[in-house]
């Protein structure tokens, strides 16, 4: 448990928290870029470490294979008081915290020179909210009991590496790649312009930056960093401050250095205090309608609002190109790329209370629908084939061999979120626009998926890793399977919706992707004949068909806390085991519960939960969501709590070298509103229910539903309370 202290606001930590802890969770960002929470001036850790990303900036780092980039580092700073660094000092009363209304984040510390003299230090960072491309940083410095020269160096530092780190979690990495070519410099009025070009395709970063002192500045030019050097002479007791504003742009914007000149040209003269109220009201309009109120628990409330807030500042603000990686922008683990992690996890909280930024997170799939036409081709099937980890191409990524090329649910879950997104927002051009497409490229990879056996007149889904990554490579797998049927009736019902209410628009696209009346009897016939497992005497969905061949395993005795047992036991061990990694039945019944019966859900809850070893950390919330509709309420709490605290407190001590975990954020906020908060609907009503735990006594809510908002309000032993914001 880290020494984390939560308010319903604010997140803070003292020195006793590890750095790489700290810089994890206190990262920060926009949406379109995004920082580790490193001390501006704090050096010792790897260039690997300083990180700032851009959403859906990669580069290729081998033939086909791409890393998300570790860009320049705008806050990097080297400051000495009377001469001595202050990366050398000791460092007292040290806190670090950050304001989730407004993303400042901020560090307090006192500094104690080798010869006595003691230092207030603060230092403020943001990114802003309101404009993309603007951050700003501000230091403050209170000599105690000396007066003496004070010497600044802050620029861009390009001298940074990329780590990129292997798909196999076990596997550490020490290769380094330099990623960035010697940059272009050029002075500009108090400060400097830097545009580096990646070496294999020459992508280029400009950052811009400017300084607002009183004191004249000096510029050093090296050969992969620019800073300005400023000198002055501090009064003991007395305050002084710098601010410092930055502009960046990339070649995903266009003309990255002219942007950079010119945002910064719009921000030059505005003082930090000014661009953080811009940011702040852009916050508070996202928390408008993505805010939940939790009455009753303040760390509950903090740690809500902290899984809420890092969701909002990983997703890509009208950029249709780009999506949120498995760590967001808060870390280059799975080299950035992007898993059903954004459409199965994610996405939800996106679609009910942010349905613009949802539209565009499946815009990117339908903008990488080419690239997934190709890939099926390249796998020798028919239709689109998403894959299982993507980037800015849609062309597979994982270079695991049994997970990249079996691990295909990805498919029909972008399907399947496509229309999760159509039915709850009834937005009518999405299915004529890009839906249909979809739905019938790939229903049309399912067709070639499945084996057909003419002995049974069924068809199988033969090689194939379910959610269960601990599976192996296996046959009918329960979620594959029941993901693919819904994928086919997807396609069927889109067909027809084109014909009745969009005719033109059909006969292009039918016309356009060569589509044959025939294919409907296809897709029904396999969504009919498809095998999924199920055993009468129990009640229960089998989850594939080894599963209950394998050896059980004790699971008390060999897992050691929350950690992952694959540090233990090796993973092709545990493939033989009757474990599983993360829920995979109870993953598919917590997406369509109105499915089964609740006698079939409580049987794969009373099967597969004991036998869940938590090893991947999307698996809490999903739990605690299912426990809190069965009505579980201490396994509901015990789930929520481990979800809700995940990064925070480190659950699976991965969060310090991995970064924050964006799908279990998406789990949270959807046992939060599913399961605690009571929401559901059948893509023509919804339905708000009370299961508020006893740890609360309100919760309160706001969603659209078919382009209204609306707020729910729920209290201890009342109906909720739900009313249209008009
Ligand atoms: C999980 C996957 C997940 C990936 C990225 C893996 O450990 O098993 O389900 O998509 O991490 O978060």
């Amino acid at each position: 448990m880290k020494p984390t202290c939560i308010t319903s606001w604010t997140i803070s930590c003292g020195a006793d928290a590890e750095r790489s802890y700290r810089e994890s969770i206190f990262s920060i960002g926009n949406g379109y870029m995004g920082t580790r929470g490193f001390r501006p001036d704090e050096r010792g850790q790897h260039a690997a470490w300083r990180s700032t990303f851009l959403a859906g900036f990669y580069e290729y780092i081998r033939t086909g294979i791409t890393d998300l980039v570790n860009q320049p580092d705008f806050s990097a700073m080297v400051l000495r008081l009377n001469g001595e660094d202050t990366g050398c000092m000791r460092v007292v009363d040290f806190a670090q915290s950050l304001d989730m209304r407004n993303g400042l984040l901020e560090w307090q510390f006192a500094l104690e020179s080798s010869d006595g003299l003691k230092t207030q230090i603060k230092m403020e960072k943001f990114i802003s909210m309101a404009s993309r491309h603007v951050a700003a940083l501000r230091l403050s410095v209170i000599p105690d009991n000396w007066s003496g020269s004070l010497h600044l160096e802050t620029g861009i530092d390009a001298s940074v590496q990329n780590l990129p780190i292997a798909d196999n979690q076990l596997q550490g990495n020490s290769e380094f790649v330099q990623m960035w070519d010697v940059p272009e410099i050029y002075p500009i009025d108090g400060g400097a312009l830097l545009t580096a070009k990646t070496l294999p395709s020459r992508r280029s970063v400009s950052m811009a930056y400017a300084l607002n002192a009183d004191e004249s500045i000096e510029l050093i030019e090296e050969d992969f960093s620019v800073s300005s050097v400023l000198v002055t002479t501090l009064e003991c007791g007395m305050c002084w401050q710098v601010e410092k504003v930055v502009a960046v742009a990339s070649y995903r914007d266009g003309d990255s250095e002219a942007i950079a000149r010119s945002e910064l040209e719009c921000i030059r003269y505005e003082s930090f205090d000014q661009l953080l109220g811009r940011s702040e009201k852009a916050w508070s309009k996202l928390w408008e309608t993505s805010d939940v109120v939790l009455e009753g628990n303040e760390t509950w409330q903090g740690a809500a609002r902290y899984n809420i807030f890092q969701l909002l500042q990983a997703v890509p603000k009208d950029d249709p190109h780009a999506s949120i990686g498995a760590r967001g922008l808060t870390h280059g683990r799975y080299k950035g790329c992007y898993f059903w992690d954004a459409e199965i996890f994610m996405l939800p909280m996106f679609t009910m209370t942010q349905p613009k930024m949802a539209r565009d997170l499946l815009l990117y799939r339908y903008n990488t629908l080419p690239d997934a036409l190709e890939s099926a081709k390249s796998f020798s099937a028919k239709g689109a084939r998403y894959s299982w980890m993507a980037s800015d191409t849609g062309f597979e990524q994982c270079e695991t061999w049994d997970t990249g090329c079996c691990e295909i649910h990805i498919t029909a879950d972008v399907a399947f979120a496509f229309g999760e997104y159509a039915a709850s927002t009834g937005d009518d051009h999405f299915l004529s626009r890009y839906g249909a497409e979809v739905y019938i490229q790939t229903a049309r990879y399912w067709v070639d998926r499945f084996n057909y056996s003419a002995k049974e007149d069924r068809y199988h889904i033969l090689f194939v890793k379910g959610p269960d990554e601990y599976c192996g490579v296996t046959s009918n797998d329960f979620y594959t399977v029941s993901m693919a049927q819904q994928n086919l009736h997807l396609a069927i019902d889109a067909v027809s919706e084109m014909k009745q209410h969009w005719p033109d628009e059909w006969e292009d696209l039918s016309s356009r992707i060569a589509f044959n009346d025939d294919e409907i009897d296809v897709w029904q016939d396999i969504a009919n004949k498809s095998v999924l497992l199920f055993d009468e005497e129990r009640n229960l969905w089998i989850q594939d068909e080894t599963f209950e061949y394998m050896e059980p395993l004790d699971i008390e005795k060999e897992k050691d806390g929350d950690k992952p047992l694959y540090f233990k036991i090796a993973y092709d061990r545990l493939q033989r085991y009757q474990v599983l990694k993360q829920p995979a039945v109870l993953m598919y019944m917590a997406l369509r519960p109105d499915d089964f019966s609740k006698d079939e859900i409580e049987a794969a809850w009373d099967y597969y939960e004991p036998k869940t070893l938590h090893d991947s950390t999307l698996s809490f919330g999903i739990h605690a969501l299912v426990a809190s509709r069965l009505g579980k309420i201490s396994d509901a709490i015990r789930y929520l709590e481990k979800s809700l605290f995940l990064d925070l407190f480190d659950v699976m001590e991965n969060t310090a070298h991995e970064g924050v975990h964006m799908a279990s954020l998406g789990a949270t906020w959807q046992a939060l509103i599913f399961g605690f908060g009571g929401l559901s609907h059948n893509g023509k009503h919804f339905s708000v229910v009370n299961r508020l735990p006893e740890q609360l006594y309100t919760m309160r809510y706001r969603f659209f539903f078919k382009g209204e908002q609306y707020e729910a309000e729920i209290r201890q032993g009342t109906d909720p309370v739900v009313r249209m914001i008009v």
